[in-house]
């Protein structure tokens, strides 16, 4: 069997091809989509994730500003600054850049910025919306991939999904979501995380499996059943023989080649995909305000 290799780098770029016109409508009014960006520490990957989100605000010509603090900055200063951000006319949309330090409660952080510039999706009131089935912002990788299913037309309905991973950026709202009643939803999920015993019993029983577990090359042909769907979600960084960083995903691709149907790369996947929905979050955040006020 021929494994299809899902690109989200050409997905990503149908997604801007249509929000191109978006961003110029609002342009026509006066209203450029900005973002806030607010990064802690020094985490290397962190880093480059920020400025990968930068530099595709910049080159579609949206607005942005990225403020850094300190891996010791109080929780109380970062507080503020998000109270600042939130009633800051020039910002539609903020991102707090996770993982945070450890001596800051993340979840008191993400809770207190406004629901309706929560472009990331992780306030309780959007994940709320989410499991009742009415989503407002939807977590920006969950949403890339629910995007592959619907543009390769992978029906899930009637179909077992297994997600491996229950974080509340990716396993617990793609799970919810798989789940949902609608076209390309309505599927069987199974949520499996590092309180499963004998997990790659239900990864062998999939038609689809979403792996967001961080494992490098974890899931391997004898893990799945000929034909299964793979969206990986993992970017985790090896070294090669040669000694060279590599970015590669929670799957073997190699392994899987020729058994899976279909599997989406690392790099090259569902990363892309989930700065094109960060971008249309912002732009959604931009037209609602504007919307809401006229
Ligand atoms: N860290 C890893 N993924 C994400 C994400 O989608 N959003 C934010 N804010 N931080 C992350």
């Amino acid at each position: 069997m021929d494994t299809k290799i899902l690109s989200g780098v050409d997905l990503s770029f149908e997604v801007y091809t249509k929000l191109r016109e978006r961003i110029e409508s609002l342009k026509n009014q006066s209203i450029t989509p900005s973002l806030a960006v607010v990064l802690v520490g020094n985490n290397p990957a962190s880093k480059v994730y920020v400025k990968n989100k930068i530099k595709r605000f910049k080159d579609l010509g949206l607005d942005s500003s990225t403020f850094t603090f300190p891996e010791n900055v109080t929780e109380e200063s970062l507080l503020k600054k998000i109270i600042d951000l939130n009633n800051d006319n020039a910002f539609h949309g903020i991102l707090v850049q996770l993982p945070l330090p450890g001596h800051i409660d993340s979840e008191k952080i993400l809770t207190i910025i406004d629901p309706k510039k929560d472009v990331d999706g992780f306030h309780p009131v959007n994940l709320g919306n989410l499991t009742a089935g009415s989503p407002i912002f939807i977590p920006c990788t969950p949403k890339g991939i629910l995007r592959f299913f619907e543009h390769y037309k992978i029906e899930l309905s009637g179909k077992h999904v297994v997600v491996v991973g229950r974080s509340n950026i990716v396993g617990r709202p793609i799970s919810i979501l798989t789940s949902l009643k609608g076209r390309y939803l309505n599927a069987t999920t199974t949520i499996c995380h590092s309180g499963s015993s004998d997990l790659f019993k239900f990864t062998q029983m999939a038609d689809v499996i979403i792996l967001a577990l961080g494992k490098p090359h974890f899931l391997k042909s004898e893990h799945i059943k000929q034909g299964a769907i793979v969206i990986d979600v993992g970017i985790n960084r090896i070294e090669n023989k040669e000694g060279r960083g590599i970015l590669v995903g929670d799957a073997d691709i190699k392994s899987l080649e020729g058994k899976a149907s279909a599997i989406t790369p690392v790099p090259g996947g569902v990363g892309p995909m989930t700065i094109a929905m960060l971008v249309e979050n912002t732009v959604e955040a931009a037209e609602r305000l504007l919307n809401n006020e006229s």
